[in-house]
This record gives structure tokens, sequence and C-alpha cells, in this order.
């Protein structure tokens, strides 16, 4: 009985935690084939966590209620070698990371080009940019390490939210990686992975935290609670923080090939911030939710007032439409903060009062390598006396470290997949979540704005991980 215990929970990852209906036969297999994964001589010497009850299989619901670092030794953490593979969006990235955090290798192969002349990602083009490279981009990663796959413990690879398209080619490239070299594979939430890195960086991060998570396609405010567990105060009714950024620097005939981001973040610094009175969305919603369509919109109108061509590239603007073009950049990032900070701080209220024992704000995603938002946000916290924690910008934008270091965090309490057959079939469906929220919705953050869109969404990672565990428990009471 104890062995079968021992391998029970692993033989859920969050790549087949399927319908409870279905869940019993993929499980039984499962169970045969990691056993004889284990079995094979090159996997020993790693001492896989495993082979420690991973703590939710000891106690469920200690598993979400303590700020505990998983189980980890010094044999895991030093021999522990994870490939993290990401291809959600536009960037193909990969990286190689040990188990204590040590980042031996990151690549990322940029679609900027391609964001450039379209002004922004078009699914079929980002596909083929990504099945340029994969191959590419691991190797590099490989080579950069000095590793083969062969001295590889792991691959993780984000499954979702993001671009279907995008994501399978990279899950695909992680499959076969993992059933070449028989290695054991780990199902990654991109918004997860933004967040988690912060704790790669700063060791002393604990459960819970807070997390402000802003990307091209992504603002959320989140209360982690635990590994796989966690509390969405707030998220976006229409568009992105990301997303305003980069419409603002098409607009404003700015040189999108480092994302449009950085571009306005560098014009605005010679611009009036208070110039173009633009207004701070949802000032009558009192929740942790946000809108950056009517800002967009305003943007636009004060563009168009003030006869910028964006066909005219900036380096080519007389002076008097460089600084009319750099005021609406800063004045659009003032009010783009302004509404990032408003939400923050009552987000951290609702946080303090569910979760009193947090200290820490995580930003993260690509909008928080921008050093007016950190300062900005540093401020907010300061208030509480909370501490701000953002990963340095090559960590916030897209990359592979997050992707191998979420993969770690996760193998460590053994959520993950054994390895796949060395080929999948032609027909083989993949496991992938374009739209898959990250946390359940606290209830009080619901936004009476704009019922925001629900359809094919995912069950959240959360409920799956809750799920899991109550499984866990029916299984270990029947044994
Ligand atoms: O996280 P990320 O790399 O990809 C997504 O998951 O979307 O975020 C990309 C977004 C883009 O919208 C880009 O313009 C924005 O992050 N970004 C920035 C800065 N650097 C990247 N926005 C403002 N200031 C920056 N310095
Ligand atoms: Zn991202």
């Amino acid at each position: 009985m104890v062995s079968s215990l021992l391998t029970l929970p692993s033989t859920f990852s969050r790549l087949n935690l399927v319908q409870k209906s279905s869940i019993f036969i993929p499980f039984t297999f499962k169970a045969f084939s990691l056993l004889k994964f284990l079995k094979q001589p090159r996997l020993r010497p790693f001492n896989y966590p495993l082979l420690c009850f991973p703590s939710s299989l000891n106690s469920p619901a200690a598993h979400f209620s303590t700020s505990r670092r998983p189980v980890s030794s010094k044999s895991f953490d030093d021999d522990f070698v994870v490939l993290g593979i990401e291809t959600s969006c536009d960037d193909t990235a990969a990286a190689i990371v040990r188990g204590n955090g040590e980042i031996l290798s990151q690549v990322v192969s940029s679609q900027a080009d391609l964001l450039a002349r379209y002004g922004g990602v078009a699914p079929k083009m980002a596909e083929e940019a990504h099945s340029q490279v994969i191959d590419q981009v691991v190797q590099d990663a490989l080579d950069k390490a000095s590793l083969t796959e062969r001295e590889l413990s792991a691959v993780a690879v984000t499954i979702g939210p993001g671009l279907s398209l995008c994501l399978r080619v990279g899950v695909q490239k992680a499959r076969r990686v993992a059933g070449s070299f028989n290695l054991p594979i780990i199902s990654v939430h991109h918004m997860e992975a933004h967040a988690l890195v912060a704790r790669l960086i700063e060791k002393e991060l604990q459960f819970p935290f807070l997390a402000l998570l802003i990307s091209g396609g992504h603002n959320l405010l989140v209360l982690a609670h635990d590994l796989g567990h966690y509390t969405q105060l707030g998220t976006t009714i229409d568009d992105a923080i990301g997303e305003a950024f980069d419409k603002t620097a098409k607009w404003l005939g700015l040189d999108m090939r480092k994302s449009g981001g950085p571009a306005v973040e560098q014009l605005a610094q010679e611009g009036d911030a208070e110039s173009v009175r633009f207004s701070i969305p949802m000032k009558q919603h009192k929740d942790c939710n946000f809108s950056y369509a009517g800002l967009k919109t305003q943007v636009k109108l004060a563009i168009a007032s003030r006869n910028i061509d964006a066909k005219v590239p900036l380096s080519c603007a007389s002076s008097l439409d460089r600084s009319s073009r750099a005021d609406i950049a800063a004045s659009f990032q003032r009010v783009a903060v302004l509404h990032l900070e408003e939400r923050c701080e009552r987000a951290v209220e609702w946080a303090l009062k569910i979760e009193p024992s947090i200290k820490h704000l995580v930003v993260s995603g690509g909008v928080a390598s921008n050093q007016y938002v950190r300062a900005r946000l540093d401020q907010v916290v300061q208030k509480y006396s909370l501490q701000l924690v953002c990963p340095p910008p090559n960590l916030c934008t897209d990359n592979g470290v997050m992707i191998a270091w979420t993969g770690i965090e996760n193998f460590r309490v053994g959520r993950y997949d054994p390895p796949p057959p060395a080929n999948d079939p032609d027909d083989f469906m993949y496991d992938l979540r374009p739209r898959w929220p990250l946390g359940e919705e606290y209830a009080k953050g619901r936004s009476d704005a704009r019922s925001l869109r629900r359809a094919r969404v995912h069950p959240s990672l959360t409920s799956l991980i809750l799920d899991w565990s109550k499984f866990n428990v029916v299984m270990i009471l029947q044994l």
C-alpha cells in the first residue's frame, strides 16, 4: 500500500487534470508508466522529491495553508536541471535552470520585427516564426549551458493561456525532447510563471503574497496563497495595459522593434505628463478590475487633434511635433499607471484582510520592466509597509527561465507527467489551454462594469489543483 501511495499524486500533473468522470483510466495507466520510469537507473541519482511525500498527500489541508517552501534537498537543488520552453505569444524562449535557481542559460528569439510590421501579433505568422526557430532556440540554450539533452532532468513548457497555434509549437517540441530522452514533463501556466519567477530572484519571498501581473494580454491582481492556489482579486474587462502601450507607440509613429512599451517609456521622459488631461479609467467602480480600452480611445483622439502623422517616424519629426508626441506619451503613461496605483491600493487592503501575513507585492509581466511603473508602485507599497518585488526586466518579459523555474516548483510537490512516448501519433490531441484563468474570482471583486467574456474558458488552475487534492484524499481513504 505504501508504494502505491508514493506513486499516486505525481500521476496527475496539471496536463492531465481531466474531468473527474474520466480520471480513473488514465490514472491507472499512468501509475504503471511512472513506476516503470522511476525504475530506470539513469533517473535514480536525482533523488526525486516524489520519493518524499508531496505535502498534499500527507495532509491535503496543509498543502494550501502553509507558507512553507516546498520540500527540497541539496542533491535535488544541485542535480536537478530543467529545460523551460515558452511560445505562448510572440517570443520563442528557452532556458535551463538548476533546482537551486541557478540560471545556466537563457535564449529569446523575438518576433518584434513582425510586431513592428503588423502592429500586433498575427497568430498564423507568429506560429510560423516559432516553428522556424524553436529547434535552434532550444539548441542554443543547451549549448550555452554546455549540456546535452541527456543531462536534463525534466522539461517544462507553457500550455496556456496564449495563442493555441503558438502554444502547440512549444508543447510539440517539449514532448519531442521529453519523449526522446525519457524525461518527465511539467505543464506550466504562463501567468503563474510570471508570478513565481519572483521567488527565484527573491529567496525570502514566501506565500502568501500579492501579485500584479501586467503584460500585453493580461492585467491581473492575484492573491497567491500557495503554489497553485490563487484568488483573482481583479482582471481587465477589456484590454491590458501592455496593449495600450503598444497601440500608443504605433499611433505615435514610434519604433516598435523592441515592442511598444519601451518606446513609449523612453519618449515619455521628454514630455510633460500633466499636459494632456486624460481621465483615469473606472474611477466610479470601487473594485480591483481594470479597463484600458477607453484610455486607448482618448489617446487616439488626442493624436488626431494634434495632427500627428504616425507614418512620419519620430526621427524625422520636427521638434514641435516631437514634443507634442512626447507630451502624449508622458500623459498616457502617467494615467495608465495611476489606474494601476489606485487598483493596487485597494487590492492591498483586500489582501491584508484575507491574508494578514502578506509582506510582498510582486509586480511582473512585460510592463513591470517599466521604471516609472516600478517607482510609482514602490510608493504604494511603502504606505502599507510592504516590500515591492520586481524581477529584472529580462525576467519580466516572456522568457524560458520563468517556465523552467515554475516547473521546478511544481515538480517538487509532485505535479508532473511521466515521459511521453518518443513520437506522438499524428492525430494526437495536445492539451492546450488558450483561455485558462489562474485563480478563482474573489466574489467582492466581480466587475459590475461589464460582464467579462467567459466563452471557452478552461477551469482555473486553482480549481483543478483543489480538485486534485480532494481526489487524493478520497483515494487515500479508499486504500
Ligand atoms: O509579458 P510579456 O513579455 O508578453 C505577454 O505575455 O504579453 O509582455 C509584453 C508587453 C508588451 O505589451 C510590451 O509593450 C510591454 O509588455 N512592455 C512594456 C515595457 N517593456 C515591455 N510596457 C511598458 N514599458 C516597458 N518598458
Ligand atoms: Zn507574458
